[in-house]
């Protein structure tokens, strides 16, 4: 059973063949959803395939979207901000990937995308929860900085690189941590050093500056998981 917002959407895919042969619209869509063809920005740092998997198990990394097996069948997107399957994709679009042209139902590439995500049915068809904290306060205890390290590699370094070098980045424009965040907040408490931190993880744009980071809900990464993190990067608040 396919939700509202699909149904409208696979609507214009009436009369078209083989979509799961090799070659096929979902094939191309697999492509699409691997390469950073759907935006046409110029700026956009990323695929799909960056922030989500899509099937459980794909990559050991912790993304911060959710898995995509299963998102045809849900009933609401985004923690249930969004009813309509291609206007959740169209969000991250526009506010990750620099592209707020959203793509049409009726384009080839957002029917083979849509191709795409049916092959990957049945997944998982339960809404996925998405719970950031409103307000920045640091209720977080300190962490393990062992711990951090091992998941700062397999939720931030595949965009930051490797702590301390930023080696192996994705992308020039994005920031060494934690050096560049401690220069660009040079003039900030230790305490406040951190609160950049924890907003930046859970809200991704900061006080309206800066929005390419995704936001990790607290379903992806706990409060305990981001206190480790933090620990691993210097951001003790002390
Ligand atoms: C920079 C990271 C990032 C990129 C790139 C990105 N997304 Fe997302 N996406 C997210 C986050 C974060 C959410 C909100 C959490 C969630 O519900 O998955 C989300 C939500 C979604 C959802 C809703 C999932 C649900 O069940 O709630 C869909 C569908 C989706 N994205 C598809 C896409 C597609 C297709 C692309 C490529 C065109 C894309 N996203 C690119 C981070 C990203
Ligand atoms: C999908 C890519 C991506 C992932 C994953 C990601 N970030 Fe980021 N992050 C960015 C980008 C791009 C920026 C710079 C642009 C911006 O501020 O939005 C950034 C900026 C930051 C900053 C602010 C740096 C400054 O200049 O003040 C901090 C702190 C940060 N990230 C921490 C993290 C941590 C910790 C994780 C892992 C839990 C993480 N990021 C995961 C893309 C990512």
């Amino acid at each position: 059973l396919a939700s509202a917002g699909a149904i409208g959407w696979a609507c214009g895919d009436g009369g078209r063949a083989d979509t799961t042969a090799a070659g096929g619209a979902a094939d191309r869509g697999r492509q699409l959803f691997t390469s950073a063809a759907l935006s046409k920005s110029g700026l956009n740092l990323y695929s799909c395939a960056t922030c989500h998997d899509a099937v459980v198990g794909e990559t050991p990394l912790v993304k911060p979207g959710a898995v995509l097996a299963g998102a045809t069948l849900r009933s609401s997107y985004w923690g249930g901000q969004e009813a309509d399957l291609l206007g959740a994709i169209n969000q991250c679009r526009a506010q990750f990937m620099h592209d707020p042209e959203p793509l049409l139902a009726t384009s080839n590439e957002s029917l083979d995308l849509y191709d795409y995500l049916l092959s990957l049915e049945p997944g998982d068809s339960a809404s996925v929860e998405f719970s950031t904290p409103r307000l920045i306060d640091d209720p977080l205890e300190r962490g393990d900085a062992d711990r951090g390290h091992a998941l700062y590699q397999l939720a931030c370094q595949t965009c930051h690189g490797e702590i301390g070098t930023g080696l192996g980045r994705s992308s020039l424009r994005i920031a060494q941590l934690p050096e560049d965040a401690l220069i660009a907040h040079e003039d900030f408490t230790p305490r406040l050093v951190r609160l950049v931190f924890i907003e930046k993880v859970r809200h991704g744009n900061f006080f309206g500056y800066g929005g390419e980071m995704p936001p990790f809900s607290t379903q992806v990464l706990s409060d305990v998981a981001l206190a480790d993190v933090l620990e691993a990067l210097g951001a003790t608040g002390e």
